[in-house]
C-alpha cells in the first residue's frame, strides 16, 4: 500500500468510486493487492474491486436491494425519493424484478432495428458535418450530449421541442442514486421526480388513452401478458429506466471513446481502414475507462464470502466494475487500450442480476457516432487543459471534450 498518498486512501474511504479523480486507477491497483475487497466509511459500506469477487457478488442472490433503499429512507426522512426508487428496476429483487425485466424487454424487442439505426446516425452525420470544417470543437456539446436524449426521446415517442425540459431533471435524478447520499441530494431528487411527472404522465395517459407503435404504448399494452403497470411504475421506468439511465451514461461513452482514441491514434487509423474494427473498440474503451464505476449498492442478507473477506449479514456492499475491469489476473496489461482482447469480458454493463438493459442501445450509439466521426475527421487529439471532467459520483467521464483537428 506504499505507493498510494494517504489523502488518496481518505477519498477512497469518502466515496470509492473516486469522482472526478483523473485517474483512479493506480489507487485500486494498490488496495486490490490488499484486500478484494475494502470498508469506506463515508457511505458504512463494502467495495468490491478484484474481477473474480465482483463476477460473484454480481450474481449473488443474497445481496438485495430494497432494504438498502429502506436504510437511505429512514436516513433522510423528508425525502420520497428512496421509497419510489423501489418501484425502479435497479432497486427491485426476487420474482417481482424478474417479471419486470421480462416486461421491459419485451417492449424492446419491439423495437425496430433499422430505423434506429437510421435515426442514429444521420443525427451523428449532420451534427458532426457541421463542424468538420473547424480545427477545434466540443465533442460534447456537439453530439454526446444531445445524441442520446434524441434516441432515447424517438424510441418514447416525445415530441421533437419539448426534449430539454426533461432532460434537465436527469442530473439531480441520477445523483440519488450515488453511492453517497445526503439531505440535499434527497431533496433535489424529489423535486427532479416531479419534473419527470409534470413532463411524462400527461404523455403516459395520452398513450393509454390512444396507443400507438412507440415504446410507451408497448409498455403499457404488456405484451408479454401478465404486468399492468399503475402510472408510478411507468413514471419510473420512463424517466429512470430509460431517459436518466441512457442519458447520463452513453454521453459519457462517446466522450471516453474520443479520449481513448485522441491518446491511441493508431488505432483510430486502423478503425478508419476497416470499420469492422468499431464495435470492438467500443468494448475495450468500456472495460478500460468505464462510464459507470460502480453499481448501485445492495445489502448482505446473510454473511457473504468475497474472496479472503467475510461481508457481514446486514452490511451495505458495491462492486467497483470500473476497478474489476483493470485487474490484471483477468486482463493481460489492463491499464492500455488493446485490440486484441479476446475475450474481452468487461463489467462495465454488470452482467448478473441486474444486467444493463440498454446494453446493445449503448453499443449502437456509440459504434454509429465513432463511424460519423471516422467518415469525417481524419486524425484527431485532444485539448486537457480546454476539457472539463465530470464530477459526479459513481460516474466518469466529460463535461466537456475539446477535439483537436
Ligand atoms: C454506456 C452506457 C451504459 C452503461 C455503462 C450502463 C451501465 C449499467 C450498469 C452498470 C447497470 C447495473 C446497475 C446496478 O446493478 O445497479 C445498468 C443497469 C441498467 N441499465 Fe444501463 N448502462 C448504459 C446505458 C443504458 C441505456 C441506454 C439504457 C436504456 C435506455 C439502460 C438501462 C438500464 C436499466 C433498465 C438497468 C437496470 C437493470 C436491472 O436492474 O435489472 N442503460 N446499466
Amino acid at each position: 500500500m506504499d505507493q498510494v498518498d494517504q489523502r488518496d486512501l481518505r477519498a477512497f474511504g469518502a466515496n470509492p468510486s473516486l469522482p472526478g479523480m483523473p485517474d483512479p486507477y493506480p489507487v485500486y491497483a494498490a488496495l486490490r493487492e490488499q484486500a478484494p475487497a475494502h470498508w469506506c466509511d463515508g457511505p458504512q459500506m463494502w467495495a468490491v474491486l478484484a474481477y473474480p469477487e465482483a463476477c460473484h457478488l454480481l450474481r449473488d442472490p443474497a445481496l438485495v436491494r430494497q432494504p438498502e433503499r429502506d436504510r437511505l429512507a429512514q436516513m433522510y426522512g423528508n425525502s420520497d425519493i428512496y421509497t419510489k426508487q423501489k418501484l425502479d428496476l435497479p432497486y427491485m429483487d426476487g420474482d417481482s424484478h424478474r417479471s419486470m425485466r421480462h416486461h421491459v424487454l419485451a417492449a424492446y424487442h419491439a423495437i425496430d432495428l433499422a430505423d434506429l439505426t437510421g435515426f442514429i446516425s444521420s443525427f451523428a452525420s449532420a451534427r458532426l458535418a457541421g463542424v468538420a470544417d473547424r480545427d477545434r470543437f466540443d465533442l460534447v456539446a456537439v453530439l454526446a450530449d444531445d445524441l442520446p436524449v434524441y434516441v432515447v426521446s424517438h424510441l418514447l415517442g416525445v415530441p421533437a421541442g419539448e426534449l430539454e425540459s426533461a432532460a434537465a431533471a436527469v442530473r439531480p435524478f441520477v445523483a440519488a442514486r450515488g453511492l453517497v447520499q445526503d439531505g440535499p441530494i434527497a431533496a433535489d431528487a424529489d423535486d427532479a421526480v416531479k419534473a419527470f411527472e409534470d413532463f411524462f404522465l400527461p404523455l403516459i395517459n395520452a398513450r393509454r388513452a390512444y396507443p400507438t407503435g412507440d415504446l410507451i404504448s408497448r409498455l403499457i399494452s404488456d405484451p408479454a401478458g401478465g404486468l399492468r403497470l399503475s402510472d408510478e411504475q411507468m413514471l419510473m421506468l420512463v424517466s429512470s429506466n430509460f431517459y436518466a439511465a441512457s442519458l447520463f451514461t452513453v454521453r459519457l461513452l462517446i466522450g471516453t471513446v474520443a479520449v481513448a482514441l485522441a491518446r491511441y491514434p493508431d488505432i483510430y487509423r486502423a478503425l478508419r481502414r476497416n470499420r469492422s474494427l468499431i464495435p470492438s473498440v467500443v468494448e475495450e474503451v468500456l472495460r478500460w475507462d468505464a462510464p459507470a464505476q460502480a453499481v448501485n449498492s445492495s445489502i448482505a442478507e446473510r454473511d457473504v464470502e468475497c474472496g479472503s473477506v467475510t461481508i457481514p449479514a446486514g452490511d451495505s456492499v458495491t462492486v467497483l466494475v470500473g476497478a474489476a475491469n483493470r485487474d490484471p489476473t483477468q486482463f493481460a496489461e489492463p491499464d492500455v487500450v488493446r485490440l486484441d482482447r479476446r475475450p474481452n469480458r468487461h463489467l462495465s454493463f454488470a452482467p448478473g442480476v441486474h444486467q444493463c438493459l440498454g446494453l446493445n442501445l449503448a453499443r449502437l450509439q456509440a459504434t454509429l457516432a465513432l463511424e460519423s466521426l471516422a467518415d469525417r475527421i481524419p486524425a484527431f487529439g485532444y485539448d486537457p487543459d480546454a476539457s472539463v471532467r465530470l464530477v459526479a459520483d459513481r460516474f466518469r467521464g466529460y463535461e466537456a471534450l475539446v477535439v483537436v483537428t
